[in-house]
């Protein structure tokens, strides 16, 4: 069977998708499933481009076939060494042996890491800025370490202005036989999805993603070929001005997001007190989550969309609910910065979660907490009603400056 397809003359998609996985890298749910993207350039010589996750391997090499029947691909680019892209390498050497496989020197690392058969006698070792004729078409390498692992390149097809730009751009998400986000509707859900994706894969490295936008940029870019999620062929500027916001950990909104952990709904009740309060007050952005129900990805890519955040947490075990206390060690994890915060605390005999949450967010860059907490005994009591409008003017003010 032969699903591949040609994306521009003597280029084709060879990759594929999975609707049965569940947890992306084990960890992150994945409702509409994954899509790995390889590709082949057909040309005086051949070259693959990336394998894909072993789940849709058997996929991957009947497309392969599809293109150049019994013909041997003449080399293999490893754009990236993570196994959702690798998984394919020891099958395609077996079938091929006198494929050469193209990557840097820590590729080649993680490869005799991975895999116990000796490959080297294959490698075909590049640096960044190395060019490989293929016969019409050159394709020049360009590294980009940590986005998202250390031997990370993107390659560029120089006569085409193609670039494969490994798991940047991608996004959480099967395809459903269009390929390119020209052909799609890219709606709210398509962006939820693709910030969720950056924010958790390749959200810890915004340095890294800002210098390789630099690269890029430097280039004539007409087509972007991700590994995961649609081709892009127009209209990127608005992906690209989104990796620059998130890359700088600069929100995408004007707005607040309240991330709650309740054990038994008073501290969601005071939640949704301040949210009616901000909502009386005109602000419209308003996002509640409850932190015990919300998977954590979810969480994060919310928190790098708005502008401020409301944490709620009651006291447990003289410390930070769990699900809170999860939250913040992941924002602190992933090197988020640069937001507004405010906190509701609350306990039933010493009220301590403020205190270590304040710790754990003066640890961090550019967390502001704009006012003092709202501290709850148990319950909210009318009496506080007036700390609540003060709190949601403090919001207010801050978010209209
Ligand atoms: Fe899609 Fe970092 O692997």
């Amino acid at each position: 069977m032969n699903c591949s397809r040609e994306i521009i003359s003597g280029v084709y998609w060879i990759g594929a998708s999975d609707r049965r996985i569940e947890l992306f890298e084990n960890i992150f749910p994945v409702p509409e499933g994954m899509a790995y993207n390889a590709y082949l350039i057909e040309d005086e010589k051949t070259a693959i481009i990336d394998t894909v996750d072993s789940s849709v391997t058997r996929l991957y090499l009947e497309n392969i076939k599809g293109i150049i029947g019994e013909t041997a691909p003449d080399y293999l680019v490893v754009n990236h060494m993570e196994p959702d892209h690798c998984a394919g390498i020891e099958d395609l050497c077996q079938l091929y042996p006198q494929m050469k496989i193209v990557g840097n020197a820590k590729t080649f690392q993680y490869m005799s890491q991975f895999y116990s058969r000796n490959l080297s006698e294959r490698f075909y070792e590049v640096k960044d800025g190395d060019t490989l004729n293929l016969g019409t078409h050159t394709l020049k390498f360009i590294f980009a370490p940590m986005v998202h692992w250390p031997e990370v390149m993107v390659t560029y097809v120089e006569d085409l202005h193609l670039l494969f730009s490994a798991d940047a751009f991608g996004s959480f998400g099967a395809l459903s036989g269009n390929l390119f986000a020209d052909e799609m509707d890219i709606n709210d859900f398509f962006w939820a999805e693709a910030r969720r994706y950056y924010a958790n894969i390749v959200g810890k490295y915004g340095v890294q993603v800002q210098s390789v936008l630099k690269k890029v940029l430097e280039v004539s870019v007409e087509m972007i070929c991700p590994l995961h999620g649609p081709i892009w062929r127009r209209d990127f500027d608005t992906f690209i001005n989104k990796y620059n916001l998130w890359s700088q950990y600069l929100p995408e909104k004007k707005g607040v997001l309240i991330a709650y952990g309740s054990i038994y709904g008073n501290t969601q009740a005071a939640a949704h007190i301040l949210a009616n309060q901000l909502a009386e007050k005109g602000i419209r952005d308003i996002r509640m989550l409850d932190a015990s129900k919300t998977h954590m990805s979810y969480l994060i890519s919310d928190i790098f969309k708005y502008s401020h955040l409301v944490l709620a947490s009651p006291t447990y075990n003289s410390g930070i609910f769990p699900p809170m206390l999860n939250l913040i060690h992941d924002m602190a994890a992933l090197g988020i910065r640069n937001r507004k915060v405010v906190l509701i605390s609350n306990g039933t005999w010493a009220p301590t979660a403020h205190t270590a949450m304040q710790k754990m967010l003066a640890e961090m860059k550019e967390m502001e907490v704009i006012t003092d907490p709202l501290l709850l005994k148990s319950a909210i009591k009318p009496e506080q009603m007036a700390d609540v409008q003060r709190i949601a003017e403090k919001i207010c003010d801050s978010l209209n400056r």
